[in-house]
């Protein structure tokens, strides 16, 4: 497929195009559309000191009435936003989604179109996208930022490829290692990026211009390369620049003269566009290039195979989603040694913080003593059947064993003496080489009656801790 840059009237275009055939919106509407200045209604009657002359030479004053109501003004605009966004929706495929840009005095009258039209539950982010320049206000906070609102058009099933994200850096790198902190962290719904300067290289002339940072995220996100992006206010066509460099499909629609200049001036040398009401070459110099940003490109194949595996995973894995919202998702996809020292660690920490006296121990199976008991810790995520499993329970030179249980939004810890523990636990053989060890499962729902007056709550097992006696 060709790319396709249109001149006109969004809305008969988007009209003019079949059901179901973009996978990404980005759309970034002027709010001046023409109808909706206020408008000052004013009323003249007569008086000695007026400062106008009428009928008979009879002086008159002017009344302003009061400036049009906000609320009429947002209508015009709401009412000219309504039957794009429509047909926004209908030409979105199943998996495809929107982005929707706007200044942070409208967004909350767009918030509530749009959720009309796509579904509450189809909103799923309000980016802000944050910068820093110009002047500073000094009667309020400066207001420095934008808002992007993310719609899917079936949240059930839309494009979000999380690995082909760029990474920015850690606020606080020294808190998280230097392999993590190189690497960075995956942005969150706050985006700080600078606007496209004056003396910046991607600067095109064009008023609105968005960067290609803030562009680039929301493509590399939310499609795949080879799919079809669409921005019918295209302005200065970053939407097209950002698709070129990684590799999708673009379709643009602008009705400003300006922009279709500045875009052809900013395609010369593309050859796969095809313009449609409007001729680029006078504005084209020929012996210009359009230079492809090489390091994306390099990069588009294996983004593409990363990108296309995270979009089929939910097709292959049997996952229950159960921690996609919870604090401790991170942790999850540990291998088990490290969840297992992680777990002890969190359980450490707690005990100090908690004022217990802890101490450490080397004695065979022993991970802290408390109170001067010797003690094991056995951790267990919350398996996806609702139960949590503690493994490899040895008889060793401990007296008790804490269990950690983390679940998506909630802890639960059992503190077990080792002749209770190891009474009640089913043994497994460790093979001809191996010694013996023990584990047991646990509903936190409905544990069993052998652990009920061992803990259960992180409060429970607190009070066990905290009232063995000091040795
Ligand atoms: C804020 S600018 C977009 C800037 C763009 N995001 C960029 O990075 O350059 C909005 C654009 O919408 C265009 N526009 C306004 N009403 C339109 C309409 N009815 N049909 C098509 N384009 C329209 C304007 O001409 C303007 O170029």
């Amino acid at each position: 497929m060709t790319n396709t840059i249109y001149f006109g009237d969004n809305l008969p275009i988007l009209q003019s195009l079949p059901d179901e055939s973009v996978d990404l919106i980005y759309i970034d509407p002027p709010f001046n559309t023409g109808k909706t200045q206020a408008r000052t209604q004013i009323r003249t009657q007569r008086s000695e000191n007026g400062d106008r002359t009428g009928f008979g030479g009879q002086r008159y004053e002017t009344l302003k009435l009061g400036t049009r109501g906000y609320l009429d003004i947002f209508d015009d605009y709401l009412s000219f936003l309504e039957p794009r966004l429509e047909e926004a929706r209908r030409l979105l495929k199943a998996h495809g989604s929107l982005y929707f840009h706007i200044d942070y005095r409208e967004v909350h009258y767009c918030k509530i179109l749009l959720d009309g039209i796509f579904g509450r539950d189809s909103f799923l982010n309000e980016i802000i996208w944050a910068y820093d320049y110009g002047g500073k206000s000094k009667t309020r906070w400066p207001a420095k930022h934008d808002n992007i609102l993310f719609y899917a058009k079936d949240p059930g099933n839309y494009i979000f490829n999380s690995e082909a994200i760029d990474r920015e850096p850690y606020m606080a790198p020294g808190l998280v290692g230097p392999e993590k902190a190189k690497r960075g962290k995956l942005p969150t719904d706050t985006w700080w990026h600078t606007i496209v300067g004056t003396n910046s290289k991607e600067r095109t002339g064009y008023p609105t211009q968005k960067p290609l940072g803030v562009i680039n995220r929301i493509i590399q996100a939310s499609s795949l390369p080879g799919q079809v992006v669409m921005d019918f206010f295209a302005g200065s066509g970053t939407v097209g620049e950002s698709c070129i460099n990684l590799d999708r499909e673009f379709i643009l629609v602008d009705n400003n003269r300006e922009s279709l200049e500045a875009m052809a001036r900013r395609f010369t040398g593309v050859k796969n566009i095809e313009w449609v009401n409007f001729d680029p070459k006078q504005y084209q110099d020929k012996n210009k290039e359009f230079r492809v940003k090489s390091k994306e490109n390099q990069q588009a194949d294996f983004d593409y195979l990363v990108s296309l595996s995270k979009y089929l995973r939910s097709e292959y894995e049997e996952e229950s989603g159960l921690w996609e919202e919870s604090p401790f998702d991170w942790m999850v996809e540990l291998s088990p040694p490290r969840k297992g020292a992680l777990g002890k660690r969190i359980l450490t920490t707690w005990c100090k913080v908690k004022g217990l006296f802890v101490d450490t121990s080397s004695e065979n199976g022993v991970d802290i003593i408390i109170n001067g008991h010797p003690c094991a810790i056995k951790f267990s995520f919350l398996w996806s059947e609702g139960f949590y499993k503690f493994q490899q329970i040895r008889d060793q030179e401990y007296e008790y064993v804490i269990c950690l249980g983390l679940s998506p939004n909630s802890a639960h810890c059992w503190v077990l003496q080792k002749d209770h523990v190891m009474q009640n636990s089913t043994s497994q053989h460790g093979g001809s080489h191996g010694s013996d060890t023990n584990w047991f499962s646990v509903d936190p729902n409905n544990p069993e009656e052998w652990l009920s007056s061992c803990g259960g709550t992180l409060e429970a097992a607190y009070k066990i801790l905290s009232s063995l006696e000091h040795k």
